[in-house]
């Protein structure tokens, strides 16, 4: 392998430019999404020999760690763990360091601790001054490490740079994220803030960019004119797991619509950019958000809370009784909308969202349904509006993209029957698990790339989209829940959607 990519056919692909050697400071280490997500794509980092040298990661949270017990406890849980082996791991575990401290301390006691823990690691490991600071915590403690770091100096450097890492949501509606922005803006400029979104770092995401804009086939026919109906499903059947307390304050629509399904609504709908960078990407997709239509709440939304059921032959429980869920709650575990987007290419196509927990499996996937031919001269293979032609960009599982249109099968009568033109990562790459978003985003990040980071400008008009549905069904639920059995494909609300208009979800 060559460092960075998969093998390919092509030669001669230069080795990507590595960060400025750096130390990662990760909020909230102990939690889920470093064990998950941050630590073990970083390592991936290393195993792909894409981190800098020399590198250091310090992990600050509660626990009552050392460096010691951190490293094993993080040895415990990564599964990636013998990537390039366990004695590259052992090298690996060694530049990782740990504070340990409450987010909220006064700046002259675990703050400082972190101050003289940096220190310690550059002048051992001969690091310039370059900190990203990853905020991996809960969403409320933002506001508090950001003016806490400011206080105990560690924002600012004479001889390196200062960036940092915000995770989603980002703020719970409009009002709060302008306040967090000004509040981070206090202290780092733009160009220090990176705010993720980790759809943006999946690959087919980012290759739904290069097959709409790298190819010329398809850009002439991506418009009204040809392209019937566009559906986004973003289906989970895992519940909500140990996440209750993040879970009841955020709910489906905080949790998955504002943030990841507009954004692939963003990179199906957008313009092309003039190029592939932060300010051209960002200009396009809030333009898209700009154009989207204020949204008939009791017509076009179905929203739903999950039963208990039974998913891969065992019985689940209902969402109401998941551990530390209020027993009365209505929070939303399932959001399907219709949006309309008034622009010159997307008059009239209505983009399908769709996305919950504990349904019937995890799928997620962008469809585009073309418009059937004006004249068929053929026989028709059915009347469902299901023999036309289909383009799938499928993010999980089994990633790739999918072109479905009509052959003739072999045979004495001319009958037509769909078939599949594939590309999937397996096959055309020899991969059967792609490297996870975070990769792409820390090392991006370290780099100082904002290209798959949001602006806050973004953030905001998509607050401004989904707020009203979050304020409607917060001082009123129009809809009684539980409202579907776990093991399903959610409320049949969501189905009568879209045949109301003669259509139905591709995914099923
Ligand atoms: C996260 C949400 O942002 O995305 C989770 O907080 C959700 O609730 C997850 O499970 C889904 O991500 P992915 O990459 O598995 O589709």
């Amino acid at each position: 392998m060559e460092d960075g990519y998969v093998e390919t056919k092509k030669s001669g692909m230069s080795k990507p430019q590595l960060p400025d050697p750096c130390i990662v400071v990760i909020f909230g280490v102990s939690g889920d999404l470093t064990h998950r997500e941050l630590i073990p794509s970083l390592y991936a980092l290393n195993c792909k020999n894409l981190l800098p040298t020399p590198f250091a990661i310090i992990g600050f949270a509660r626990r009552d760690w050392n460096d010691d017990t951190f490293r094993q406890e993080m040895n415990a849980t990564m599964k990636t763990v013998n990537d390039c082996g366990v004695e590259e791991w052992e090298r690996f575990s060694q530049k990782m360091f740990y504070v340990k401290g409450n987010f909220n301390d006064d700046p002259s006691l675990s703050y400082k601790d972190l101050a003289k823990k940096i220190e310690i690691v550059r002048s051992k490991m001969n690091i310039p001054d370059n900190v990203l600071f990853h905020l991996a915590t809960s969403p409320s403690d933002y506001g508090t490490i950001i003016k806490t770091l400011e206080a105990a100096s560690l924002t600012k450097s004479q001889t390196g740079w200062r960036r940092v890492i915000i995770e989603k949501p980002f703020g719970r509606d409009e009002t709060s994220a302008r306040e967090l922005d000004k509040d981070i803006h206090k202290v780092f400029n733009e160009e220090q803030i990176f705010r993720v979104d980790h759809y943006l770092g999946k690959e087919t995401v980012q290759n739904m960019l290069v097959f709409r804009f790298a190819n010329p086939g398809f850009e002439p026919i991506w418009n009204r004119n040809y392209i019937d109906n566009v559906q986004i499903t973003v289906a989970e059947d895992l519940g909500i797991g140990t996440r209750a307390n993040f879970y009841e304050k955020t709910g489906i629509l905080r949790d998955m619509v504002q943030n990841h399904l507009l954004q692939l609504l963003c990179i199906t709908a957008l313009e092309p950019p003039v190029k592939f960078e932060a300010g051209a990407l960002r200009a396009e997709t809030v333009k898209v958000l700009n154009s989207i239509c204020k949204i008939d709440l009791l017509k076009h939304v179905v929203l739903g809370q999950y039963d208990e059921g039974e998913i891969n032959g065992e019985k689940v429980l209902s969402y109401k009784n998941e551990k530390n869920v209020n027993k009365s709650s209505t929070t939303p575990t399932f959001a399907a909308l219709r949006i309309k987007i008034d622009n010159w290419r997307w008059a009239d196509v209505p983009f399908y969202l769709r996305t919950g927990k504990r349904l019937k499996s995890k799928q997620t996937e962008v469809t585009i349904q073309f418009k059937p031919t004006p004249h068929l001269m053929f026989p028709k293979v059915s009347n469902d509006g299901l023999d036309t032609n289909f383009l799938r960009f499928q993010l999980q599982p089994n990633e790739g993209i999918f072109y479905t249109f009509m052959a003739k099968q072999p045979g004495a009568e001319l009958r037509l029957q769909p078939v599949n033109l594939n590309f999937q990562y397996n096959t055309t790459f020899g991969i059967s698990e792609l490297p996870s978003s975070y990769q792409w985003l820390l090392f991006d990040a370290m780099k100082g790339d904002q290209t798959l980071f949001l602006h806050a400008d973004w953030i905001y008009k998509a607050w401004n989209i989904i707020d009203p549905v979050i304020e409607k069904w917060e001082a009123d639920p129009w809809i009684k829940v539980p409202n579907y059995y776990s093991g399903s494909w959610g409320p049949k609300d969501a189905e009568i959607l879209l045949q109301v208009e003669g259509r139905q979800w591709n995914v099923t």
